[in-house]
């Protein structure tokens, strides 16, 4: 099965060599989790085997500054770095209609960071929302295509909500959608002490429930050792 590292040692442990390349990969948890962190590695890694990184941020989340922090080569890693910044649901629509004309032979990763923020503000204020649940349904169908037959691995970054039914429990937003449309998913969680948890919830080839902890540095991830529970 081909993997593509996701720029953190402990994350591709976690993963057995990285992210898959033929699937969806939904990364979500609340803000301040890491979710931006792991989308910049990821990029950064690939950006930096020369093979194109197409970077969607819908959050303007985007930050060269943190970017360099990461990665002292952040100049020429740019160079293989594509950034679109919709800041409408329309314009994310319209982003994903334009999206084959960036498919070259060498594109090494999608990163939609994050891919249910502008469609939750469009349900926020929109009459349809059937028409626009059908179209996020459209977009991750196709990524879902893309990633299958292109080989080309997708990294979707996500915001959470709170159950009201469980409280030890986070629902994703855009949901079922995501959820389905995902083969590994990925959340990330604020421990009591401050550090991150991932907990792998869904994947094809690895147990489910794994997970590690980690805290964000100046330079990336590194891992830590802690015992159960979070913060909210
Ligand atoms: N240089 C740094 N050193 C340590 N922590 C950092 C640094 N830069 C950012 N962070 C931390 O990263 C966290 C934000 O992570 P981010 O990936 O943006 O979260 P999300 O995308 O899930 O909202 C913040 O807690 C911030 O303090
Ligand atoms: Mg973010």
């Amino acid at each position: 099965m081909d993997k593509t590292p996701t720029g953190s040692k402990i994350l591709d442990r976690m993963l057995e060599g990285g992210y898959e390349t033929d699937t969806l990969t939904t990364i979500y948890g609340p803000a301040g989790s890491g979710k931006t962190n792991l989308c910049l590695l990821a990029g950064t890694i690939v950006a930096r085997k020369k093979k194109k990184v197409i970077y969607i941020d819908t959050e303007g989340s985007f930050s060269i500054e943190r970017l360099k922090q990461i990665a002292p080569d952040y100049k020429e890693l740019l160079n293989h770095w594509v950034l679109l910044k919709p800041s409408t649901f329309h314009e994310q629509q319209r982003v994903f209609e334009k999206l084959n004309t960036h498919l070259s032979d060498n594109v090494g990763l999608i990163i939609v960071d994050t891919i249910a923020m502008l469609y939750r503000l469009e349900l926020g204020k929109s009459e349809d929302i059937y028409e626009i649940n059908r179209e996020l349904g459209r977009q991750i169908a196709y990524l879902s295509g893309i990633t299958r037959k292109k080989g080309i691995p997708v990294l979707l970054a996500n915001q959470v909500y709170a159950d009201m039914e469980n409280r030890e429990r986070v629902k994703i937003v855009g949901g079922d959608i995501l959820k389905y449309g995902s083969k590994c998913l990925i959340e990330l969680q604020i421990t009591r002490n401050g550090n991150r948890r991932a907990i792998l919830r869904k994947h094809r080839s690895i147990q489910e429930e794994k997970q590690i902890t980690f805290k964000i540095v100046e330079g990336g991830i590194i891992g830590t050792k802690e015992a159960n529970g979070f913060r909210r």
